[in-house]
């Protein structure tokens, strides 16, 4: 009964953290007893963007849980400085460095002899592939995410995905292929993963419509023309620290808008059943209605290491030390219609869903250029959305993308939008 019970509680993990080893098996009077050794492994996990805002919550959740967790492997753009650190304190087997000039120098320097250390956006592919890892957190910037994604779902590995953008970009791509290779993609985004953890155990077709919440970004409370803001206002996000881009892109509302475009593809809902809301407070993160009219509503404080720690433990809860959600100093919640006149990404981003195939990773990419060269001045933010819609309404789409062709589109996007610029 108890080996049963035992055997029962574990039925539902799908990866390899921990083994049933028969010991012995006796039959004394008739009775079968069966000893099993019940052994716990540590999760070895993978983070693409260990020096970035996901990339160090996620380390600061492992750096509790030691004998939970295990780091296999690295990876930042350039900041070298922080990933040294990373590595002396977690003693991963392969770190990546995709810009090979900061990587040159972190060789000249770097006392980490035990590590490998691959240079090149090429090392993404490689470090996602190797044998062992239970974990690949895909927490980069933007389109860079998508061919390790792609390269980690050929390699079955269990993905937790922070990297919205990978999914804006290639979404029928990406989730057909975890389908075909029997991938679970796990939501890091507060927003999805509060729809996915309130799906468990529902059917898609159960759902009717499904709301995502959105805190309104920094300039919620501006009133006036917002053309002239500066990025020092714009990054100034009043509830969530996070990285420049998404910060940016709150301010926008197309972060909310990439976030419609994520749900449709995680969760086959139509783009009519996904709607935004204004919720300033930012403690309920999503609501789903069922065909029945019930709608449920995922509540939790605004902090990453929610969803992290959700993703990390899963499928199992982890018990978590972080401070509870006290009702009684919950003044209001609030909801409201979000103003798409005034933050036009979210209209954009919706037309570019509607439209599919080539359009939404046109509007991703030209969203990409035209808030990078905002954050170094060389556009205002009013022009943020003239880009992107100029470049959407240049772009002829191709119906139903292979790889090659999204990877064309996102490269004439770049271009046209660097010309605008
Ligand atoms: N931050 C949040 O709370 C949050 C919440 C939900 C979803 N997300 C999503 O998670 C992703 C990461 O956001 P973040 O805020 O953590 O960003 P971030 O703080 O800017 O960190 C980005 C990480 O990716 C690396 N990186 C940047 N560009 C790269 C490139 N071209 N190639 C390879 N590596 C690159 C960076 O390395 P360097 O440090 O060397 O530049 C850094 O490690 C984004 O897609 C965002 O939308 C973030």
């Amino acid at each position: 009964m108890a080996i049963s019970r035992l055997l029962l509680r574990f039925t539902h993990r799908n990866d390899t953290s921990c083994q049933f080893l028969i010991r012995e098996i006796r039959v004394i009077r008739g009775k079968v007893f069966i000893r099993v050794l019940l052994v716990v492994k540590m999760k070895n996990i993978v983070i693409l963007g260990s020096t970035g805002s996901i990339g160090q919550n996620t380390l600061s959740i492992i750096r509790q849980e030691p004998e939970n967790f295990q780091v296999a492997g690295l990876s930042a753009k350039s900041s070298i400085n922080l990933l040294e650190k990373q590595v002396e304190e977690f003693h991963p087997e392969t770190v990546v460095i995709t810009d090979e000039e900061a990587g040159e120098k972190f060789l000249l320097r770097s006392a980490a002899e035990k590590t490998e250390v691959i240079l090149g956006n090429e090392g993404l592919r490689q470090l996602v592939k190797k044998p062992g890892i239970d974990l690949v957190i895909i927490a980069l910037v933007g389109i860079a995410g998508l061919l390790p994604t792609l390269e980690a779902i050929e390699a079955r590995k269990t993905i937790a995905l922070a990297t919205k953008e990978v999914l804006v970009s290639a979404g029928s791509i990406i989730m057909s292929q975890a389908k075909k290779n029997k991938v679970e993609i796990l939501p890091i985004d507060s927003e999805h993963n509060s729809i996915f953890q309130a799906l468990r155990g529902h059917q898609e077709a159960e759902i009717r419509r499904i709301i995502l919440t959105a805190s309104g970004g920094s300039l919620r409370e501006v009133k006036g023309d917002l053309s002239d803001i500066k990025p020092s206002v714009a990054l100034r996000h009043p509830v969530w620290k996070m990285g420049k881009k998404i910060s940016i892109d709150s301010s926008t509302l197309m972060n909310k808008g990439l976030e419609v475009i994520e749900a449709h593809y995680l969760f086959g809902i139509a783009p009519s059943s996904i709607e935004v809301v204004i919720h300033k407070e930012s403690i309920a993160h999503s609501f789903v209605e069922f065909s029945d009219g019930f709608i449920l509503a995922t509540l939790a404080l605004p902090n990453m290491k929610l969803p992290l720690s959700y993703v990390l433990h899963y499928p199992e809860r982890a018990k978590s030390n972080l401070p509870k959600l006290n009702f009684s100093k919950i003044t209001k919640l609030s909801f409201e219609n979000p103003d798409f006149g005034r933050f036009p990404c979210l209209k954009y981003a919706y037309n570019a869903l509607n439209k599919g195939g080539t359009m939404p990773a046109v509007l991703n990419r030209a969203n990409e250029v035209a808030v990078e060269a905002f954050l170094k001045e060389r556009i205002n933010f009013g022009r943020i959305p003239e880009i992107i819609k100029k470049t959407m309404n240049l772009h002829q789409v191709t119906e139903e993308p292979n790889l090659e062709d999204i990877l064309a589109a996102d490269r004439w996007a770049e271009e046209k939008a660097g010309k605008l610029i």
